[in-house]
Formats: C-alpha cells, sequence, structure tokens
C-alpha cells in the first residue's frame, strides 16, 4: 500500500541524492518545499515535490493524509542511548539534590554499579519487555533511527544479555537500531584495585563471544577521571578493531580526559559527551573524520557545564546532537527537549539543532543513505508536527509535544 501525505505545509530536509555531512556554517540551512506532498511505498520514500505536481501521482489504490499547516521532516535520529536498563534510579536524583555529586555517588558504589546490581537479577524477556517499552515512547515523540548500548551488564554474562536484547529489537525492524559494547563502563567494584583482571575479561571473553553472535556494531568506553584511562581506553578500541569493531566513546565529560585523542587516534565515528573540551581538543577534532556528538540533556540532569557548540561550529565540524537516555544521567530520550536545550544553552540555531539530529546523527551511525534525510529511495521514517509557522518553534515551545504523527516504515505508527 502507497501513503501520499498532501497539503505539507513545509516538507524539510529534501535532497536529491545522499547529503554530505553538514559542516561549519552550513549547517545553518536546511532545504525546503512549501506547499509540498511525499509519496511512500512500502518502507520507502518513492517521489516527493511541490503540491502543484501532485497531479502526477497515480492516485488508485493511495491511501491518502492530508497535512494542511503541518510541516514534515525527516524523523529524528538518537545516536547514543542506553535504553536497555532495569529500574529507574530517582534515589540517587535525590541524593543529588541534597548535595552528593554524581562522582561521589559512583565512587561509593551507586551509579553505574547501582543498575548493573538491578540488571543481573532481572532476565532476559523482562529487560526486552522494558527496553521495548522505551523503543516505542522515543519513537513517538520523534525518533526514527537509534543506537543502544550495552554496559550495564559489567559481566560476560550480563553484557551478553544486554546485547541480545538488543538483538532481538533490532531484529523487529520497527527502526533501524545500531548496537554498541560498552563493556568499558565502570569497573565493577571486585576489580577497582584489579583493573588489569577486567580488562582481561572484556578482550578475552566478552570480545570474541560477542563476536560469535554477532552482537554489536561499535565499541564504547568510558574515558573518564575515575572509569577507563586513555591508555585503557586505546588498549580496548584496538583490541575491538579486531573484531572489525568501531569506535564511539564517552570522552571528555567529567574532565579533561584526553578521550577526544584517543578517540580521533583509533578513527572513532564520534566522540561523544564533550562538557569539558579546549582549544587542544577541537584542534583535534578538526584533523578527523570524527563527529563530535553532544548530549545537552545530560548537562541540564547533572547540572554540569554544556559543550562548546559555537566552537565546535566555528572550528568548521559537523556536530551532532543525541539524548544520552539512560537511568543514572539523563533519564529522557526526548529529542524535542536535546533540540531546546541546544538553542537555549548551548546558542545553536533551530536549523543547525536540526541537522545536529537528523542528517548528521545519521553519519554518527553510519546509515546516512537510509534515514536523516527526505530523498527518494530513503527510509519512510518521517516526523509530521502539529500546526505551525516555522522551524524555530520546535525548539521555541519547549515541553510541548509537537509531534503529530510519526511515520515508520511508510505507515502510521
Ligand atoms: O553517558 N557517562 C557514562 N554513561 C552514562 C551515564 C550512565 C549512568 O549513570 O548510568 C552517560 O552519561
Ligand atoms: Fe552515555
Amino acid at each position: 500500500m502507497k501513503l501520499l501525505i498532501t497539503n505539507i505545509k513545509r516538507l524539510v530536509q529534501v535532497y536529491d541524492s545522499i547529503p554530505e555531512i553538514v559542516k561549519g556554517s552550513k549547517m545553518n540551512s536546511v532545504p525546503y518545499i512549501d506547499d509540498a506532498f511525499i509519496l511512500l511505498n512500502g518502507d520507502r520514500i518513492e517521489d516527493f515535490g511541490p503540491m502543484d505536481e501532485v497531479s502526477k501521482i497515480d492516485r488508485n489504490e493511495v491511501q491518502e493524509l492530508d497535512a494542511t499547516g503541518q510541516f514534515v521532516l525527516p524523523a529524528l535520529v538518537d545516536s547514543h542511548t542506553h535504553i536497555v536498563f532495569a529500574k529507574s534510579r530517582e534515589e540517587e536524583f535525590e541524593m543529588r539534590l541534597n548535595g552528593k555529586s554524581y562522582e561521589e555517588i559512583a565512587e561509593a558504589g551507586g551509579g553505574i554499579l547501582n543498575s548493573a546490581r538491578k540488571l543481573a537479577k532481572m532476565s532476559e524477556d523482562d529487560l526486552f519487555e522494558g527496553a521495548l517499552r522505551r523503543l516505542k515512547q522515543i519513537i513517538s515523540l520523534g525518533t526514527g533511527a537509534v543506537e543502544i548500548k550495552s554496559g550495564y551488564g559489567l559481566s560476560v554474562d550480563a553484557e551478553l544479555k544486554m546485547l541480545r536484547v538488543i538483538k532481538r529489537l533490532k531484529e523487529l525492524d520497527l527502526v533501524p537500531i545500531k548496537a554498541s559494547f560498552l563493556g568499558a563502563h565502570a569497573y565493577p567494584m571486585e576489580f577497582r584495585e584489579n583493573h588489569q583482571e577486567y580488562l582481561r575479561l572484556i578482550v578475552e571473553e566478552m570480545l570474541p563471544a560477542i563476536a560469535k553472535e554477532g552482537l554489536a556494531d561499535y565499541i564504547d568506553a568510558f574515558c573518564e577521571n575515575g572509569f577507563f584511562s586513555p591508555e585503557e581506553t586505546d588498549y580496548l578500541m584496538k583490541e575491538g578493531a579486531k573484531y572489525g569493531l568501531k569506535p564511539k566513546i564517552h570522552a571528555n565529560q567529567l574532565a579533561v580526559s584526553g578521550g577526544v585523542q584517543v578517540g580521533v587516534a583509533n578513527g572513532a565515528i564520534s566522540v561523544d559527551h564533550l562538557e569539558q573540551i579546549t582549544e587542544v581538543e577541537i584542534d583535534c577534532l578538526t584533523n578527523s573524520n570524527t563527529i563530535p556528538t553532544m548530549l545537552p540533556s545530560c548537562s541540564f540532569f547533572l547540572n554540569i557545564p554544556y559543550a562548546p557548540a559555537r566552537d565546535l561550529i566555528a572550528a568548521d565540524l559537523p556536530v551532532c546532537l543525541a539524548s544520552d537516555y539512560n537511568p543514572g544521567s539523563t533519564p529522557s530520550g526526548n529529542l524535542q527537549f536535546v533540540m531546546s536545550l541546544a538553542c537555549v544553552k548551548m546558542k545553536m540555531t533551530p536549523e543547525e539543532a536540526l541537522n545536529a539530529l537528523t542528517i548528521n546523527a545519521a553519519y554518527a551511525l553510519e546509515l546516512q543513505d537510509e534515514v536523516g534525510s527526505i530523498r527518494k529511495g530513503a527510509k519512510a521514517n518521517l516526523l509530521i508536527t502539529r500546526d505551525m509557522d516555522s522551524l524555530a518553534y520546535l525548539p521555541y515551545s519547549f515541553g510541548e509535544n509537537k509531534v503529530d504523527t510519526m511515520i515508520i516504515n511508510g505507515e502510521v505508527f
């Protein structure tokens, strides 16, 4: 069955061919067609154009949807999430309200280790149900492709359990999903004084088992003071490369950690967080193909600095935004809120934020030929907004859900 969406007020991010990643000053423009139609055939975009050309479409056996007053965008892409987890952690939120820091809670065995203890006790089926509920929730809020990390397992069995859940989510063919292996998320208590042994577990036991079952697309590490050092991260990225896993790493969240340099040196697809970077890290990124990814909802929730988006864009870099949806530092996968924070707190324009959440985010998952733009042959995952007059309404009207309808695989979701 085909779906024809007509009278679209503005069809946004339209391209004739796969767009290049959007860098620097180019991030401030977004191509569009006013008073447009788009025709979907199965899970693909078949055609689109101005309404005065809609007469060329054979409207037999075509379902129609009128979008008068509404914008149509490519569904947003969330290139960094941790949506497979057992339980929320609002008790730690309250501890932080009472003055404890994220680092202090982690140091005392809370944080990631708290999530790992809860996940170890949960069955694969229950984990799958929870993650699927979150996946459907973020789709309804605008997301049409997503990356999901392991990293709350921290043992061979529990990491495999998480990655198998992600594989089952992939197999639903709901939205494109990429899986990242994040065994190096935190040192379990018993390995705090024996890093070597945990690194051995990752390299000799987790990686071969993951590769054997084809459970991961990428390898990640939390390169941070008190977590994994640049040297340890470098070692793990090199071991991951032996299995064809490209790095996407957590870098420079809490301190100038050396994570950006390690990521770039290992050809990382992206380095994510970047709340703590200097000119040295920005210079390092300008000589690379590594995509700087910023997670402003994490800055909001932990009340830490925001990544310097303006400096990165001024350096002609292609910046990306993502949610970081996880139970500790960012219990939200709402990319509409990410867009508002990017504009209000990081001084990005609505156009820059949209490029960061569509084309550049698609590149951060190597899915640029599938999602992130409106193009013939691309996947028919679309976001239809409520009535609005300009793109700026999206970040402006924070807290309101601007999604009227999500189209996933060519069908109303
Ligand atoms: O990206 N920084 C490391 N990982 C997550 C937080 C994980 C947690 O607290 O559970 C993040 O912020
Ligand atoms: Fe994260």
